[in-house]
C-alpha cells in the first residue's frame, strides 16, 4: 500500500496516541513496505547506470560494491522485526501486564533487539555521503540524479522509521516511556 507524504504528515502527529499494535501495523505498511520497494528501484538504478555511463563516477563503483549487503542486511531487519518482536510485542503488551512482568518474559533475543536496536547506522552514514557526492558530480546526468533523489527519499525515510521504533514504540515496552 502507498501513502502520500500528506498522510503521513497526518499520521505522524497522531502515532503518539496509537496502541502498539497500531503503530506496528503502520510501520510495516508504510516504512517497511517504502523501504523495501525503494531498495529494489535504487538496486535496478545502479545496473542501469553501469550499463548507460562509460564514464561514470567512482561514487557508483563504491555504492555498488557496498549496496547487496546493504540491502540484505536491511531486508533481514525487516523481517525479523515482522516475524519475531512485533508478534512479541503484541502478545506481552496486550492486557494489562505491568512492564515489570512483561521484562520478566524476555529472552535474550528479544531483549538485544529490543536495547541493541539499530539500522546498521555506519552504513546509512555512508549511503547518505554517496547520495550527497552523486548529486552534485552526476546530478546533469538522468540516471544519478535520478539515483540520487531516491538514496535521499530512503534515508529521509528510514530517519522517521527509527524514530518511530527507538524513541516511541521501545522504549514503551522497555518501560522508559508509558
Ligand atoms: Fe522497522
Ligand atoms: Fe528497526
Amino acid at each position: 500500500m502507498n501513502t502520500t507524504q500528506s498522510d503521513r504528515d497526518m499520521a505522524l502527529e497522531t502515532i503518539p496516541e496509537f496502541s502498539n499494535l497500531q503503530v506496528m501495523s503502520y510501520l510495516i505498511m508504510t516504512h517497511h513496505e517504502f523501504t523495501r520497494n525503494i531498495m529494489e528501484e535504487i538496486a535496478e538504478l545502479l545496473d542501469q547506470a553501469r550499463r548507460e555511463l562509460d564514464n561514470p563516477p567512482p561514487e557508483l563503483a563504491e555504492l555498488t560494491g557496498i549496496w547487496t549487503r546493504y540491502q540484505s542486511e536491511m531486508l533481514k531487519h525487516l523481517y525479523e522485526e515482522e516475524k519475531i518482536l512485533f508478534p512479541w510485542i503484541g502478545e506481552t503488551t496486550q492486557g494489562s501486564r505491568s512492564t515489570a512482568e512483561i521484562s520478566k518474559t524476555y529472552s535474550p533475543a528479544i531483549h538485544a533487539m529490543l536495547t541493541e536496536h539499530e539500522h546498521h547506522e555506519d552504513e546509512i552514514v555512508h549511503v547518505r555521503k554517496l547520495a550527497d557526492r552523486l548529486s552534485i558530480e552526476g546530478g546533469y546526468v538522468p540516471v544519478l540524479a535520478l539515483l540520487a533523489y531516491k538514496l535521499k527519499q530512503l534515508d529521509t525515510d528510514l530517519r522517521e522509521h527509527m524514530e518511530i521504533e527507538s524513541k516511541l514504540l521501545f522504549p514503551r515496552v522497555l518501560g522508559d516511556k508509558v
